[in-house]
């Protein structure tokens, strides 16, 4: 293992000549004559912790101390405190400052070396820990996303005509998100965002989901339902908390008019308007209960006419632009690969 790095603070050089001697064997010292220097040295280099001398003419120890704590990358780099008297108060008021340890002068090398030693070791546990403790957060969202991912297909394959709808719109949504400039990690929220926008659907009666002919308006207003039911739904994983909102908002509608809530314009959050277009799109050249599917051109002129009423125009916009350069026909091709594959290794898990 590397060597841990301390970083060393004390105007006396004789000072700074004895903790040399004391601890360069074991650690890489960078050693700083006054506040300035070392806040100097921490712009290059992060350090796994600072032995700061409280007494020095120029900017204190305590005012170095604060100083260090003001840039956030510094704020968990365990500090000890050097104190030349030896009074309590001295003592108690580093600790509650929120320094790890004090050491008081004159030094005595085997204290020096046994305080730093815990502090560092200390630390390095607590990194381990967190560490650990985000590797099980991640599992846990993995584990979550597919046992939802799976409720998606549950639901889907109970109705053959809308049999991939989600999948197709968590395609269409990543490829806007990517046009839109965002980075990986984003774009991989905004799949599982839209993959399970219509979650809430498991709560609508079949009677009405499947209605061939035009629905009553207590018909309809029940399947506005399905918007809050999914975000509830989302909002009890409470380690992604991002889902919930691409359930709640993609029925929103840039000019206010829409559901659940009658958000307007930039009112609407980004995922929301984002999915609207992808959801809607998908839906018009799909066959559906009620109607057949339209073709390409008259889907595309749908969208730009919804610009700005229905839709987002900057969305509206990324999408043609997406339909136009064969994008949109490639990401459905392999949304539909995708299904395929699902539906096989479900149906091979359901013969086991
Ligand atoms: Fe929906």
């Amino acid at each position: 293992m590397d060597k841990h790095t301390i970083l060393v603070v004390d105007d006396n050089r004789t000072n700074l000549q004895i903790i040399r001697e004391v601890l360069e064997a074991e650690y890489t010292l960078m050693l700083a004559i006054s506040g300035e220097m070392a806040l100097k040295f921490l712009t290059k280099k992060k350090p796994d912790l600072i032995l700061l001398d409280l007494m020095m003419p120029g900017m204190s120890g305590k005012e170095t101390f604060f100083r260090i704590r003001e840039t956030p990358e510094n704020q968990s780099i365990p500090v000890i405190f050097l104190t030349a008297n030896q009074d309590e108060d001295v003592e108690v008021e580093c600790l509650n400052m929120g320094a790890s340890d004090f050491i008081t002068k004159p030094i005595v090398p085997e204290i020096l070396k046994r305080r730093i030693g815990k502090t560092i070791e200390l630390e390095d546990l607590h990194k381990r820990l967190q560490e650990k403790v985000e590797e099980k957060t991640l599992e846990v969202e993995v584990l979550a996303l597919q046992a939802i991912g799976a409720i998606v297909h549950t639901i889907e394959a109970k109705d053959d005509v809308t049999q991939g709808h989600s999948v197709r719109v968590a395609h269409y949504s990543r490829a806007i998100a990517r046009a839109l400039g965002y980075d990986e990690q984003l774009v991989a929220r905004v799949y599982q965002t839209a993959l399970l926008h219509d979650v809430g659907k498991i709560g609508i009666p079949d009677s009405i989901l499947k209605k061939k002919g035009r629905l009553t308006p207590d018909e309809y207003n029940q399947i506005r339902e399905h918007t809050t039911i999914g975000a509830n739904i989302l909002s009890a994983i409470s380690t992604i908390s991002y889902l919930e909102d691409g359930a709640r908002y993609h029925h929103e509608r840039f000019d206010g008019l829409g559901y659940p809530k009658g958000l307007h314009g930039e009112e609407i959050p980004v995922i929301g308007r984002l999915i609207a277009v992808a959801d809607v799109y998908d839906a018009l050249v799909s066959r559906r209960h009620y109607k057949a599917p339209m073709n390409e051109a008259s889907a595309r002129a749908e969208l730009l006419a919804g610009s700005g009423t229905q839709f987002d125009p900057r969305m509206v916009k990324i999408f043609i632009g997406l339909l136009d350069d064969g994008t949109i026909a490639k990401v459905k091709e392999e949304a539909t690969i995708q299904l395929k594959t699902e539906i096989m290794n479900a149906d091979a898990a359901a013969e086991a």
